[in-house]
């Protein structure tokens, strides 16, 4: 981002969050996305935008059938945690959930507000990440409030990690806060919560539940 330009207006772009269910092989892999969107009603295609490094990504230019699990507000939060701040290179990310195979593509088990399958037919470069279109197979409906990026920033106070689209350096988005508290990150899942003291001995993060060790004041 040039210096002189202001990324405020940025942040004001509204997005859903969704798990990404692809495989590896015969394993079940994936991530979590918050950018997703339908493209096309007739034949409907959608698009959701992966990082290059991202495993998921070469799990699907290798096996296109995937899935996406639109996450809602009842959605156990360790999903997220699981799934968007670990890597399927080195961590079986269903492993606390279990999963149900839809038509050939790995769905997490949870509460969500509904599932789409789907057929990867394009991959658009953008540098750092690559768009994926993608047309739809099938649908299941589900249940729940849709959650939004603003809702899990600001009820579940979780973050983005490097590799979303939506990352903000540590710089940026201290800038909008308060000069006045102190925050504190958690190195695991990005959680931060703010004090105006240093956080008692036995803090535990509330997304991932690793402990006190693990938050570094930002
Ligand atoms: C809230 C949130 C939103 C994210 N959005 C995206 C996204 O849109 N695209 C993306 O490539 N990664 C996104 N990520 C990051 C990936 O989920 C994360 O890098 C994951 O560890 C990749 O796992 P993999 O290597 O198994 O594919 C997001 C993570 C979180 C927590």
């Amino acid at each position: 981002m040039p210096e002189a330009m202001d990324s405020n207006a940025l942040y004001n772009i509204t997005y859903g969050l969704y798990v990404v269910g692809c495989y590896s092989d015969d394993k079940p892999a994936g991530c979590i996305v918050n950018t997703c969107f339908q493209v096309t009603s007739e034949n409907p295609t959608l698009a959701i935008c992966l990082n290059k490094k991202n495993y998921t990504l070469d799990c699907i230019k290798k096996n296109p059938k995937f899935c996406i699990s639109i996450i809602s507000e009842d959605t156990d939060p360790m999903i997220i945690s699981s799934f968007g701040f670990r890597s399927s290179r080195d961590a079986d990310k269903y492993a606390d959930f279990g999963y149900v195979d839809l038509d050939g593509a790995p769905a997490v088990k949870g509460n969500f507000c509904g599932r789409l399958v789907l057929d990867a037919t394009d991959f658009i470069d953008c540098g750092t990440h690559v768009i994926v279109i993608s047309k739809l197979k099938d649908t299941q409906d589900g249940s729940g409030a849709p959650m939004t990026y603003e809702y899990y920033h600001k009820v579940i106070k979780g973050s983005a990690p490097k590799n979303a689209p939506t990352y903000r350096s540590e710089q940026e988005s201290t800038t909008v806060t308060k000069k006045d508290v102190r925050r504190f990150k958690c190195d695991i899942c990005g959680y931060e919560v703010e004090s105006e003291t240093n956080l008692p001995d036995d803090f535990v993060c509330p997304i991932c539940g690793f402990d006190r060790s693990h938050f570094k004041e930002i």
